[in-house]
């Protein structure tokens, strides 16, 4: 991936630096990230619109990776930004973000967050159902303010890798139904208010998608209501937000698309279907998460006990696990590593790589085929760059991994690993005695 490669002692080079100096340097478990292989992404992104000649919001869906750095990367790649939370917000006006390049997204914005982003004068506020959009006129007629919105509307599309789900009605959490009349009642309560400006829908259909199906089938649905809402109510929307999903490979099953080809497909499907209604075209707004970050990011680890169970299997015990990776405990997530240290040797056994957390269920790669290792040597897991670090807890009380940007072969530490005292910095004493 990106920049990664074997260097002459035979060890896993990425950004131009030695994996085992960092490791040297930083201590593990260590997340390493190739910031010109996230640049090469966003740039994919953006260039393709511009062939295109369409106008486009490349926004970096930041769950994905939250943190300053992160942002401010995002930021000199002159994308925009996804916020989902008042700490990813906070996160972004830390960075310098450009607020008027925010979004703000999520199904139950409370109170102080729309504040907060009125206060910012953030971009956009994607407003998910009627409760947020009352709340949001109410707080902007206070306040004398307009914000710019858009709906997100729930097409009756679930897309996930190869499947696509087709229904009348989405059973899910977000957004207002296009086909039982909520998001057109939305769109009518909306445009009747003074504190609130609708610039177009968004819909989100999924994560980890190969295929360009299920967005072009919801593009469809969309811009038919959009034809019937121009006729009935002279809506026009000036945005389609289509959400992020694009697919990226964790393992040779995966089968994604070029960022490029993702976007082409979706575009030519939208101008033939707004030229089949007579729409002008809108902007088109897209949020990659995973795609821009997902590989470029590798955890590297330190490898500590063993233990075989006779004609089962051989485990390998990590310095970390479901701490700074949950996702093969919470999705059953698949992932290829190396040993880093030794990265030409041949293989000759298959082991299992297990968490140091106390949970069975703490397995971070089963049957994964290696040269033989012991305490000696260093584990790189591929592809962690998204929903890793982001996800990451501090259960049985275990430090988060420092981040670590690298490019042109320099290494900047983007957030540095967490301290014991980190981590009881919240906690009080007790203050209550025992009556004896
Ligand atoms: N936009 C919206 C409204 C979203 O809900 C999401 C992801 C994205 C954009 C970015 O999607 P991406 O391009 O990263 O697929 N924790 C899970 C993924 C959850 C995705 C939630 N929403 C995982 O580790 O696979």
């Amino acid at each position: 991936y990106g920049t990664a490669c074997i260097n002459k002692e035979g060890h896993l080079e990425v950004g131009g630096i030695d994996v085992v100096s960092l490791a040297e340097h930083y201590g593990t478990p260590l997340y390493i990230y190739d910031v010109a292989l996230i640049r090469q992404r966003a740039r994919g992104f953006k260039n393709t619109f511009e062939q295109l000649g369409v106008t486009a919001q490349v926004a970096y869906a930041s769950k994905a990776f939250a943190a300053i750095g992160m942002m401010q990367l995002a930021n000199q790649e002159g994308l925009s930004l996804d916020v989902v939370s008042g700490g990813e917000l906070y996160t972004a006006m830390k960075a310098g973000f450009p607020a008027e390049r925010i979004h703000f997204h999520g199904n139950n914005k409370s109170r102080e967050e729309l504040v907060m982003a009125l206060e910012h004068r953030i971009g956009c506020i994607v407003v998910d159902n009627f409760y947020e959009l009352e709340l949001l006129e109410s707080i902007c007629k206070e306040k004398s303010e307009k914000v710019n919105i858009l709906l997100r509307v729930t097409p009756g599309i679930e897309a996930h890798t190869h499947d696509y789900i087709l229904t009348g009605q989405e059973d899910s959490k977000f957004g207002f139904d296009l086909n039982n009349g909520q998001a057109e009642e939305a769109l009518k309560r909306a445009m009747d208010m003074t504190g609130v400006e609708v610039l177009g829908l968004h819909c989100h259909i999924g994560s980890q998608i190969f295929e360009t199906t299920g967005f072009k089938l919801a593009a469809d649905k969309i811009i038919q209501k959009l034809s019937e809402w121009k006729n009935r109510f002279q809506f026009e929307s000036k945005v389609l937000n289509l959400g992020g999903g694009f697919g990226i490979r964790y393992t040779e099953e995966d089968e994604p698309l070029e960022p490029a080809k993702y976007v082409e497909e979706i575009i030519k499907e939208v101008q033939k279907k707004t030229d089949e209604h007579n729409l002008a075209m809108p902007e088109i707004w897209i949020e990659p998460g995973r795609s821009l970050v997902g590989d470029a990011g590798i955890t590297l680890y330190s490898i500590g006990s063993e233990k075989f169970v006779p004609e089962v299997r051989k485990y390998l015990a990590i310095d970390g696990g479901m701490n700074d990776n949950i996702r093969p405990a919470l999705y059953n997530a698949k992932y290829e590593a190396i040993l880093a240290n030794r990265a030409n040797d041949p293989v000759e056994e298959t082991v299992s790589i297990a968490g140091k957390c106390c949970e069975s269920g703490d397995m971070l790669i089963w049957d994964l085929p290696l040269p033989k290792a012991s305490h000696n040597d260093l584990l790189a897991v591929f592809c962690t760059g998204a929903y890793g670090y982001s996800m990451a807890n501090n259960y049985n009380r275990i430090p988060r991994p420092p981040v670590v940007f690298v490019e042109n072969s320099q290494a900047e530490l983007v957030i540095r690993r967490e301290s014991y005292d980190d981590l009881v910095k919240l906690d009080l004493p007790l203050n209550v005695t025992v009556k004896q």
